[in-house]
């Protein structure tokens, strides 16, 4: 693929990951270990494939945090820069702010939670054979109303931009990748909260700019919801998802060297196990997300749920479709079922939840 060196690249990483708590009290979103690292590393080493080298991060809750994992960005072969917001701007506010920092004329704009296997390149093309002022990656979802909903006319341009409406007129959605000429950054209102899909896009449109679909059918998948963050970990795992940061991976399991996994475990359904995690005898996982040092006893299963830093989950219980907080224990026998979240350091003794009566 031809280098994009003349292009700069953009994360949007400031906002606070609610419909990931408890998980994101203690970790920004896209910092939760994802098939083993980070959930950035997989977006970063993606653009540096595409060949951009300078990625500036639009950085508020947490901050400090991806820059002391991430650093100048050496490791990854990118020039890696960081711009605080001590109040929160918004989504088109985040990009306006990391303004003074960019260099080239071509911004590619990146939400910092997508998984995807787009080809950047391909994006980038389209924003230059059509001459646009703004280009916009568009994917099809079955339930369009948890985005930003974005139909387009036979030449592909943009008509309209409808964030979360209960009554989207396509299924075609705003993919959270951008490509900005650098001068409508420019114009976005300094100094104050801003969002880009309920104030930016619509501005431009009623202006009359140049606003491109670049429509593919590659994946995707917003990882903001437990459901789609386990699901996304799962699909990095089976291969399913592809990560140029994790090249050649496919399997049932991805089990980091220095976690311990008893004979008889049973870990299927793309699940991951972190570092110093341990995992007992006849233990069930499935698609299960369990990060470093937390234990799984003896017995236990856990479908499609994620198990927090140090988190432990006592023999013979049952988690399915759940959020377990950092340092949390659920006891022996307890059942935990759809949207349960347990808050970090809580304990629920031993056969504390159940649903059915027998012990
Ligand atoms: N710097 C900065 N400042 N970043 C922010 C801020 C902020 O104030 N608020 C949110 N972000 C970052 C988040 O960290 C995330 O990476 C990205 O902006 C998008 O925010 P989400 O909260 O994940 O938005 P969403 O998933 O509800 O909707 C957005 O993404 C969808 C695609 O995944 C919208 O862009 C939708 O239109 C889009 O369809
Ligand atoms: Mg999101």
């Amino acid at each position: 693929m031809a280098g994009h060196a003349g292009t700069d690249a953009v994360i949007l990483v400031g906002g606070q990951g609610t419909r990931l708590r408890p998980l994101t009290l203690s970790a920004p979103k896209p910092m939760l270990p994802t098939a083993g690292l980070p959930f950035l590393t997989h977006l970063l080493a993606r653009i540096a494939e595409a060949g951009i080298t300078h990625v500036v991060l639009g950085t508020s809750f947490k901050a400090e945090v991806f820059e002391e994992h991430f650093g100048d960005g050496s490791d990854l072969g990118i020039e890696l820069e960081y711009v605080f917001e001590p109040e929160p701007l918004g989504t088109g506010g985040g990009i306006r702010n990391v303004l003074p920092k960019l260099r080239a004329d071509t911004v590619m704009v990146f939400n910092g939670d997508v998984l995807g296997g787009t080809d950047l390149g391909a994006i980038l093309d389209t924003h230059e054979s059509t001459k646009a002022d703004v280009t916009l990656h568009l994917v099809r979802v079955s339930d369009p109303r948890a985005f930003g909903c974005v139909p387009t006319d036979e030449e592909g341009r943009v008509t309209a931009f409808l964030e979360k409406t209960q009554d989207p007129p396509t299924d075609q959605i705003n993919a959270g990748c951008y490509v900005f000429r650098r001068e409508y950054i420019e114009k976005i209102p300094s100094g104050r909260p801003v969002s880009v899909e309920r104030e930016v896009f619509p501005a431009l449109l009623a202006e009359g700019a140049r606003v491109q679909g670049h429509v593919d059918m590659s994946y995707w998948r917003d990882m903001g919801t437990p459901e789609d963050f386990v699901r996304g970990s799962a699909d990095l795992v089976r291969g399913i998802a592809p990560s140029p940061a994790l090249p050649g991976q496919r399997g049932e399991s991805l089990i980091h060297p220095g976690a311990g996994v008893a004979p008889g475990a049973l870990l299927i359904g793309g699940t991951v196990i972190g570092r110093g995690a341990e995992i007992g005898a006849g233990a069930r996982l499935d698609g299960a997300v369990i990060f470093d040092g937390a234990v799984v006893e003896a017995g236990a299963t856990v479908e499609r749920s994620i198990v927090g830093f140090g988190a432990r989950i006592g023999p013979r219980a049952l988690v399915r479709d759940g959020v377990i907080g950092d340092g949390a224990h659920v006891g022996a026998r307890c059942e935990l079922l759809r949207g349960a979240r347990v808050w970090p350091g809580v304990v629920i003794p031993d056969g504390g939840i159940r649903f059915s009566t027998d012990v």
